[in-house]
Protein backbone atom coordinates (compact mmCIF):
# COMPACT_ATOMS: atom_id res chain seq x y z
CA UNK A 1 0.00 0.00 0.00
CA UNK A 2 2.45 2.50 0.72
CA UNK A 3 5.45 3.35 -1.01
CA UNK A 4 9.10 3.89 1.02
CA UNK A 5 10.65 5.51 -1.32
CA UNK A 6 10.57 9.96 -0.63
CA UNK A 7 10.66 11.40 -4.10
CA UNK A 8 13.75 13.30 -4.42
CA UNK A 9 12.61 16.98 -4.18
CA UNK A 10 10.57 16.44 -1.29
CA UNK A 11 14.18 14.55 0.41
CA UNK A 12 15.89 17.72 -1.16
CA UNK A 13 13.66 19.93 0.77
CA UNK A 14 13.63 18.10 3.79
CA UNK A 15 16.93 18.22 4.37
CA UNK A 16 17.39 21.92 3.74
CA UNK A 17 14.49 22.53 5.88
CA UNK A 18 15.97 24.67 9.13
CA UNK A 19 13.66 22.83 11.34
CA UNK A 20 13.84 18.89 12.58
CA UNK A 21 12.00 16.77 10.52
CA UNK A 22 11.07 13.27 10.06
CA UNK A 23 8.82 10.80 7.85
CA UNK A 24 7.31 7.42 8.75
CA UNK A 25 5.28 4.69 6.81
CA UNK A 26 1.84 4.27 7.78
CA UNK A 27 2.03 0.63 7.25
CA UNK A 28 3.67 -1.98 10.32
CA UNK A 29 4.81 -0.31 13.22
CA UNK A 30 5.83 2.77 11.53
CA UNK A 31 9.40 2.59 10.49
CA UNK A 32 11.06 5.88 9.68
CA UNK A 33 11.95 6.80 6.15
CA UNK A 34 13.42 9.71 6.46
CA UNK A 35 15.36 12.04 9.16
CA UNK A 36 16.72 15.36 8.04
CA UNK A 37 19.56 17.39 9.12
CA UNK A 38 17.50 18.96 11.75
CA UNK A 39 16.74 15.61 12.92
CA UNK A 40 20.28 14.26 13.17
CA UNK A 41 21.35 17.33 14.41
CA UNK A 42 18.88 17.53 17.46
CA UNK A 43 19.07 13.68 18.69
CA UNK A 44 23.07 13.11 17.41
CA UNK A 45 21.44 10.24 15.56
CA UNK A 46 22.47 9.21 12.12
CA UNK A 47 20.02 8.67 9.56
CA UNK A 48 21.68 5.02 9.35
CA UNK A 49 20.52 4.08 13.45
CA UNK A 50 17.20 5.45 12.91
CA UNK A 51 15.37 4.86 9.54
CA UNK A 52 13.86 1.73 9.13
CA UNK A 53 12.75 1.88 13.06
CA UNK A 54 9.50 3.17 15.17
CA UNK A 55 10.65 6.88 16.64
CA UNK A 56 9.73 5.45 20.10
CA UNK A 57 13.40 4.75 20.24
CA UNK A 58 14.29 8.05 21.36
CA UNK A 59 12.19 7.51 24.91
CA UNK A 60 14.48 4.99 26.13
CA UNK A 61 12.98 4.05 29.28
CA UNK A 62 10.92 6.99 30.17
CA UNK A 63 7.09 6.33 30.98
CA UNK A 64 5.45 9.35 28.66
CA UNK A 65 2.21 7.31 29.26
CA UNK A 66 0.17 10.44 28.85
CA UNK A 67 1.73 11.48 25.76
CA UNK A 68 1.97 8.21 24.17
CA UNK A 69 -1.71 7.79 24.67
CA UNK A 70 -1.61 11.23 22.69
CA UNK A 71 0.15 9.90 19.82
CA UNK A 72 -1.45 6.25 19.67
CA UNK A 73 -4.85 8.11 19.31
CA UNK A 74 -3.55 10.37 16.29
CA UNK A 75 -2.37 7.18 14.51
CA UNK A 76 -5.24 5.35 15.56
CA UNK A 77 -7.54 8.25 14.32
CA UNK A 78 -7.81 8.81 10.36
CA UNK A 79 -9.64 11.78 11.11
CA UNK A 80 -7.83 13.17 13.16
CA UNK A 81 -5.64 16.42 11.44
CA UNK A 82 -2.97 16.44 13.85
CA UNK A 83 -1.29 16.59 17.12
CA UNK A 84 1.28 17.88 19.57
CA UNK A 85 2.93 16.79 22.59
CA UNK A 86 5.79 17.20 24.77
CA UNK A 87 7.42 14.10 25.16
CA UNK A 88 10.81 12.93 27.02
CA UNK A 89 12.94 11.95 25.00
CA UNK A 90 17.32 11.31 25.24
CA UNK A 91 19.67 12.12 22.99
CA UNK A 92 22.15 9.37 21.40
CA UNK A 93 24.45 10.23 24.07
CA UNK A 94 22.12 9.91 26.60
CA UNK A 95 21.04 13.31 27.20
CA UNK A 96 17.16 13.73 28.22
CA UNK A 97 15.73 16.13 26.46
CA UNK A 98 11.77 17.24 26.19
CA UNK A 99 10.72 17.41 22.65
CA UNK A 100 7.42 19.12 21.44
CA UNK A 101 6.72 16.75 18.93
CA UNK A 102 3.72 17.98 16.04
CA UNK A 103 2.66 14.75 13.75
CA UNK A 104 0.46 14.81 11.01
CA UNK A 105 -0.21 12.92 7.46
CA UNK A 106 1.19 13.28 3.99
CA UNK A 107 -1.90 11.47 1.93
CA UNK A 108 -2.20 10.52 -1.66
CA UNK A 109 -4.61 11.99 -4.06
CA UNK A 110 -6.51 9.10 -3.34
CA UNK A 111 -7.04 10.06 0.28
CA UNK A 112 -4.96 7.46 1.94
CA UNK A 113 -2.22 8.16 4.36
CA UNK A 114 1.30 8.13 2.08
CA UNK A 115 3.57 9.16 5.03
CA UNK A 116 3.58 10.53 8.68
CA UNK A 117 4.72 13.43 9.19
CA UNK A 118 7.22 14.86 12.25
CA UNK A 119 8.63 17.71 13.58
CA UNK A 120 10.82 18.19 16.69
CA UNK A 121 11.72 20.48 18.91
CA UNK A 122 13.64 20.55 22.12
CA UNK A 123 11.39 22.52 24.11
CA UNK A 124 13.17 22.03 27.96
CA UNK A 125 16.03 24.29 26.89
CA UNK A 126 14.81 27.04 24.63
CA UNK A 127 13.81 30.64 25.48
CA UNK A 128 9.64 30.99 24.43
CA UNK A 129 11.08 33.95 21.52
CA UNK A 130 12.80 30.45 19.86
CA UNK A 131 9.59 28.23 20.49
CA UNK A 132 7.78 30.77 19.11
CA UNK A 133 10.30 31.42 16.20
CA UNK A 134 10.28 27.57 15.63
CA UNK A 135 6.27 27.86 15.24
CA UNK A 136 7.28 30.35 12.46
CA UNK A 137 9.54 27.99 10.93
CA UNK A 138 7.11 25.08 11.38
CA UNK A 139 4.00 26.73 9.80
CA UNK A 140 6.22 28.17 6.73
CA UNK A 141 7.93 24.59 6.12
CA UNK A 142 4.06 23.00 5.73
CA UNK A 143 3.34 25.66 3.58
CA UNK A 144 6.18 25.63 1.54
CA UNK A 145 5.97 22.14 1.21
CA UNK A 146 2.36 21.62 0.29
CA UNK A 147 2.73 23.25 -3.37
CA UNK A 148 5.72 20.72 -3.54
CA UNK A 149 4.38 18.30 -2.64
CA UNK A 150 1.23 18.87 -4.87
CA UNK A 151 3.81 18.15 -7.31
CA UNK A 152 4.30 14.70 -6.43
CA UNK A 153 0.17 13.49 -5.82
CA UNK A 154 1.20 14.48 -1.78
CA UNK A 155 -1.85 16.21 0.24
CA UNK A 156 -0.25 17.80 3.05
CA UNK A 157 -2.65 17.84 5.81
CA UNK A 158 -3.59 19.13 9.14
CA UNK A 159 -3.49 23.02 9.39
CA UNK A 160 -0.99 23.78 12.15
CA UNK A 161 -2.05 25.00 15.14
CA UNK A 162 0.43 27.62 16.99
CA UNK A 163 1.52 27.16 20.67
CA UNK A 164 -1.39 29.75 22.25
CA UNK A 165 1.14 30.13 25.43
CA UNK A 166 4.94 29.47 24.46
CA UNK A 167 5.75 30.58 28.02
CA UNK A 168 3.79 28.00 29.58
CA UNK A 169 5.07 24.72 27.04
CA UNK A 170 8.59 26.20 27.83
CA UNK A 171 8.15 25.61 31.96
CA UNK A 172 6.28 22.67 31.69
CA UNK A 173 9.08 21.35 29.59
CA UNK A 174 11.66 22.79 31.63
CA UNK A 175 9.52 21.42 35.04
CA UNK A 176 9.44 17.80 33.04
CA UNK A 177 13.43 18.31 32.56
CA UNK A 178 14.45 19.05 36.54
CA UNK A 179 11.98 16.13 37.77
CA UNK A 180 14.17 13.65 35.29
CA UNK A 181 16.74 15.21 36.38
CA UNK A 182 16.02 14.17 40.11
CA UNK A 183 14.98 11.08 38.86
CA UNK A 184 17.00 7.68 39.04
CA UNK A 185 17.18 8.55 34.75
CA UNK A 186 20.84 10.28 35.58
C1 LIG B 1 6.98 10.18 11.80
C2 LIG B 1 6.98 9.91 13.28
C3 LIG B 1 7.89 10.60 14.07
C4 LIG B 1 7.91 10.39 15.45
N1 LIG B 1 8.82 11.08 16.20
C5 LIG B 1 8.90 10.82 17.51
C6 LIG B 1 9.87 11.49 18.31
O1 LIG B 1 10.65 12.32 17.83
N2 LIG B 1 9.91 11.18 19.62
C7 LIG B 1 9.05 10.28 20.20
O2 LIG B 1 9.14 10.07 21.40
N3 LIG B 1 8.11 9.66 19.48
C8 LIG B 1 8.02 9.90 18.15
N4 LIG B 1 7.05 9.27 17.41
C9 LIG B 1 6.02 8.48 18.10
C10 LIG B 1 6.37 7.02 18.32
O3 LIG B 1 6.90 6.47 17.16
C11 LIG B 1 5.09 6.21 18.71
O4 LIG B 1 4.10 6.42 17.73
C12 LIG B 1 4.55 6.64 20.06
O5 LIG B 1 5.53 6.32 21.04
C13 LIG B 1 3.21 5.97 20.46
O6 LIG B 1 3.24 4.60 20.27
P1 LIG B 1 3.74 3.52 21.38
O7 LIG B 1 3.04 3.81 22.66
O8 LIG B 1 3.40 2.23 20.73
O9 LIG B 1 5.24 3.72 21.53
C14 LIG B 1 7.02 9.47 16.04
C15 LIG B 1 6.12 8.76 15.23
C16 LIG B 1 6.09 8.98 13.87
C17 LIG B 1 5.10 8.20 13.05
Amino acid sequence: MSDATVPDELALFFEHSPIALALASPADDNPLVLVNSGFRDLTGYPSSDVVGQNCRMLQGDADNAEARAKLRAFLANDAMANVRTLIVNFKKDGTPFVNLLYMSRLRSLRGDTRYIFASQFDASRAQPELLQAYDRDLGSTLSKLTPLAAESGIIVEGSLTAIANSATTIAQARLTLSDLDDSSFL
